[in-house]
């Protein structure tokens, strides 16, 4: 059985524009994550990492080239279909947590589905499943600076998967976390990922890389590796 595609990026460029003067960030990117597979962006700073992760998110518009995300193409998708996938069926998880400081970790979780309109009742039942999965059972009405920083992250993670998600984005998740922290962190990404969940992660650990399928390194903004894991089940 050939995997389905969560994303794909054919000759994918961006650049960004400092007044009249383009600066290149991404150079005709192709890669192709398959469906419930991690993924991991390695490359210097600077490199494009965060940049393809913007645009896999719709946070950023690609230049030129194609890129499928979850079936639909970003360009012909309209704009409320766009922020429709992002609200629904795309989770971000950033370094620093990003998490609101005045809203409790469960009422952090569950803003993006009342963001698409789901009830409150409802939205707070999600939050407390996906906060369950990332093992933070009985933190729910705490405030964000009441918890560690693996918990902080492992909310954000929650709050990228809750309602279901099935493509998490993560920009450096391990970046502000010590190694056994990260280690932990990693072991929540990679569970999700065994449980279906695609996931797609920059990161400059390496000891990340051994919770991979495929490593793809980027350089300067373009692609200059990619490497399939086989038993990447194997982590140690
Ligand atoms: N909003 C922006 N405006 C202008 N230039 C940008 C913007 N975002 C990124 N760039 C440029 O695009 C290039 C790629 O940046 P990007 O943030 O994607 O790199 P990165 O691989 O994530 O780096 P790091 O490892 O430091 O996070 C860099 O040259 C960067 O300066
Ligand atoms: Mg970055």
């Amino acid at each position: 059985m050939v995997a389905e595609a969560a994303v794909t990026a054919r000759e994918v460029s961006k650049s960004f524009f400092m007044g009249r003067q383009a600066v290149p960030a991404l150079s005709k990117v192709s890669l192709e994550v398959p469906a419930g597979t991690m993924t991991a962006l390695i490359g210097p700073s600077g490199s494009g990492k965060s940049t393809l992760l913007h645009l896999i998110a719709g946070l950023e518009s690609v230049e030129s080239g194609e890129l499928e995300v979850l079936r639909r193409s970003v360009h012909t998708c309209g704009q409320a279909e766009l922020a429709a996938l992002r609200l629904r069926e795309i989770g971000f998880v950033y370094q620093d947590f990003s998490l609101i400081a005045d809203l409790t970790l469960a009422e952090n979780v569950r803003l993006p589905l009342e963001g698409a309109g789901v009830a409150r009742k409802q939205a707070h039942e999600a939050a407390c499943d996906a906060m369950a999965r990332v093992g933070l059972s009985g933190l729910e009405d705490r405030f964000p600076a009441e918890v560690s920083g693996g918990q902080q992250q492992r909310a954000s993670i929650a709050r990228a998967i809750v309602g279901e998600r099935k493509l998490v984005l993560a920009d450096e998740p391990t970046g502000s976390l010590d190694s056994k922290t990260g280690a932990e962190i990693m072991d929540i990404l990679g569970g999700l990922r065994d449980d279906g969940v695609t996931v797609v992660l920059s990161t400059h650990n390496p000891t990340n890389l051994s919770y991979a399928d495929q490593i793809a390194e980027l350089s300067d903004g373009a692609l200059v590796s990619v490497t399939e894991r086989t038993g990447s089940g194997e982590r140690g």
